[in-house]
């Protein structure tokens, strides 16, 4: 039987234990310019161990992709040496680094887009928000894509992951949950298209299928994983029947034999939890339809996600909110160490307080909650 320090090939490598560092966007880039900040490249190292994986906040793929103020991205130049530090301060410790790859769709405002409209499959009235100079503010109006502009959205992600592997990372994830650009293709709440785009699942697939395959003819298949958040609630994003939606996702996953497949659980919103108390659902039924490693993440600690791996539903563990104020949380896991508070307050913007100053554990600490 599998546990959490049970080493674990995923793709292209052999990982030493399965506690994984959820992507988490901290909007501590540099601006103007989205530059990849020193404190980053400390967070990441910090939270590194050897044989772990970590993957990296949400990038968007280029200024349109946009959607947060202070959130990554990756599409100039000037980005590269911000991202090559990142890269390097977790492999000096021993760890794998994916890059999160995002484009925001209707999740944004033209404050964030250069000026242009967010983008979307379709117009479907939305109430989200957009952070902007200004504080979190209502999203701009939304407007289609064209069929003829989707080629170059896709080639936007071929160039983002092309970026990706020049800076040194190991591989790349495609952001396909939390209502972003990807999911709202996938799901019938938000893709109302009458093209080869939307209808049916098999058309609502299409433009996934697209990136993925931008991703995999940069990295190959065994370097390339994908998130999805079935029944996900961020962004208000809905589909009839998510249960079938997500199996054909997964089953169309599994067969380009993706490094992971990488799903969040429906008790989660976005950053926090949304029906506490709930056990994780989802991992397990698209457990029949994924043949290759699943990392399962939402509401997870030590215990839990012992559990959820000896039972088989998934393979790894991704946690967010622990790691954020536990740097050393693999160590914390495996020794069964009591586990510092996240600081929530900290969570969306700032420095390094609450960010790069939370210790590894000392012994003399006394403990402060109980996992
Ligand atoms: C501050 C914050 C930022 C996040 N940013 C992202 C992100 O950029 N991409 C993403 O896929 N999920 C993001 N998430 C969701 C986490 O990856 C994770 O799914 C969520 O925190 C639930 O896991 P947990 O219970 O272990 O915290 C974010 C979560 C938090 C708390």
């Amino acid at each position: 039987m599998a546990h959490l320090f049970t080493p674990k090939k995923v793709g292209a490598y052999a990982l030493s234990h399965r506690v994984v560092l959820a992507p988490m966007t901290r909007l501590r880039t540099i601006q103007p310019g989205d530059i990849p900040s020193p404190m980053m490249a400390d967070f990441y190292g910090q939270r590194a161990s050897a044989g772990g994986l970590e993957i990296v906040e949400g990038v968007s793929i280029s200024i349109a992709a946009r959607s947060y103020l202070g959130a990554a991205s990756f599409y100039h130049d000037g980005q590269v040496e911000g991202w090559k530090a990142i890269a390097n301060a977790v492999h000096a410790r021993g760890g794998r680094v994916f890059m999160q790859l995002i484009h925001g769709g209707r999740q944004s405002h033209v404050e964030m887009t250069g000026g242009v409209a967010p983008v979307a499959p379709s117009v479907v009235p939305f109430e989200g928000v957009a952070l902007t100079k200004d504080g979190f503010v209502p999203v701009s109006p939304h407007r289609a894509l064209g069929i003829e502009e989707i080629p170059g959205v896709i080639e936007e992600f071929r160039v983002a992951a092309q970026r990706a592997l020049d800076a040194g990372f190991d591989g790349v994830e495609l952001h396909g949950a939390n209502g972003y650009l990807v999911d709202q293709f996938i799901q019938d709440g938000t893709n109302k298209r009458t093209d080869a785009y939307g209808g049916p699942i098999e058309n609502r697939v299409r433009f996934l299928r697209e990136a993925v395959e931008a991703l995999i003819s940069v990295w190959g298949a065994d370097r390339v994983g994908v998130r999805i958040s079935p029944s996900g609630e961020w962004g208000a994003i809905s589909d009839a029947n998510p249960e079938a939606t997500f199996s054909y996702v997964a089953r169309v996953l599994d067969e380009y034999k993706i490094a992971y497949l990488h799903v969040i659980e429906p008790r989660i919103k976005g950053d926090d939890t949304l029906h506490e108390g709930h056990a994780p659902v989802a991992a397990k039924y698209l457990r029949e339809h994924f043949s290759g490693p699943i990392i399962v993440a939402g509401g997870f600690d030590g215990e839990s996600a012992e559990a959820i791996i000896e039972s088989g539903d998934a393979d790894l563990v991704a946690f967010g909110r622990h790691f954020s104020s536990n740097p050393d949380l693999p160590f914390r896991l495996q020794h069964k160490l009591p586990l510092t508070p996240y600081v929530r307050a900290a969570f969306w913007g700032g420095d390094e307080k609450h960010y790069t100053d939370f210790p590894a554990y000392q012994p003399a600490q006394q403990p402060e909650t109980t996992v």
